[in-house]
């Protein structure tokens, strides 16, 4: 399938070295709030010990989309995809929790009523009931129905490839991640390509998340429709960043194709999620989201 996206909800929840507190909401509520500057402190707590550290609005920007410790449930979404995913998740979350419920009530009854010390010979005149095993084939059914639509509305629209704007293209390797602006072609005729590999643990910075920082990352501009391509050049690796709601296989000899549409600027933290190796948890993915204007410099300076 081309995105088994039930499987985002167990993304990465490897950072407890770094217990900084709710950075995404703390961006969102500081950070595009364009009165807001100067230096934030934090508590932190680090092997049983509270730190506090003062960080700027540099470093807020660069912490935000991340996997928190103790999180349940889903990053917080950057697209429209996204929002999509969450809102299948809900719809169905609705008739499971209708379901748990009537089987338990169900299964309760069961045991506490019709069991042999209660009522020893009950089994004797229970034989059929021909309405009750209609409703518990027909109802399942029904939800069966009820869900698939939604879904493979969901699949569809994520499936579609709408008119992109940039083109970026994605090879997996073992054991880093290499990309590939053809859109743009520079004074000798190369396009902008580069390697990205993880941040090691002992270089890591203050601030920085052991296993999801890279040293290049893919940057990209918000409201603009992206594709991206992507392929291996050894085994199967995939290419997933749960805020975006992506997840493609990268095959070699292959190419997929995916798109997305980044809706705030931030950095989102992604892995690589097909097992592909000894080292399969060491390659991350970081997006760098900017304004177009950002963007255009970047460009500039890689071309140069
Ligand atoms: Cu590449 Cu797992």
């Amino acid at each position: 399938m081309p995105q088994h996206f039930l499987g985002l909800a167990g993304m990465s929840r490897r950072i407890p070295d770094y217990a900084w507190f709710k950075y995404s909401s703390f961006h969102k509520k500081y950070i595009n709030n364009k009165s807001f500057s100067g230096s934030w402190y934090f508590i932190r707590i680090h092997s049983g010990r509270f730190y506090i550290n003062n960080i700027n609005t540099n470093d807020i920007n660069r912490i935000n989309d991340v996997a928190e410790p103790w999180q349940l449930s889903f990053q917080d979404g950057a697209s429209p995809s996204f929002d999509g995913i969450v809102d299948l998740h809900d719809q169905i979350m609705f008739y499971l929790v209708i379901i748990v419920i009537g089987v338990s009530w169900m299964l309760g009854t069961i045991i506490l009523k019709f069991n042999t010390k209660t009522n020893p010979i009950v089994y004797k005149y229970f034989t059929h009931g021909t309405v009750i095993e209609l409703i518990w084939t027909v109802t399942p059914a029904l939800v069966l129905v009820a869900i698939a639509f939604p879904s493979f509305r969901l699949l569809y629209l994520m499936d579609e490839v709408i008119d992109p704007a940039i083109t970026v293209k994605a090879v997996g390797s073992q054991w880093f991640w290499s990309y590939e602006y053809s859109d743009y072609i520079s004074d000798s005729g190369e396009p902008i390509a580069f390697d990205s590999f993880m941040v090691p643990e002992a270089d890591l910075e203050e601030g920085q998340f052991r296993l999801l920082e890279v040293d290049n990352r893919v940057v990209l501009p918000v409201d603009t429709h992206v594709r991206f391509i992507l392929t291996g050049s050894d085994v199967i690796h995939s290419f997933a960043i749960p805020a975006l709601g992506l997840k493609l296989d990268a095959i070699p000899g292959r190419l997929n194709q995916t798109s997305t549409f980044i809706n705030r600027e931030g950095l989102f933290y992604g892995q690589c999620s097909e097992i592909c190796g000894v080292n399969h948890g060491f390659m991350p993915i970081v997006i760098e989201a900017v304004s177009l204007e950002k963007y255009m410099a970047w460009l500039n300076e890689q071309l140069s």
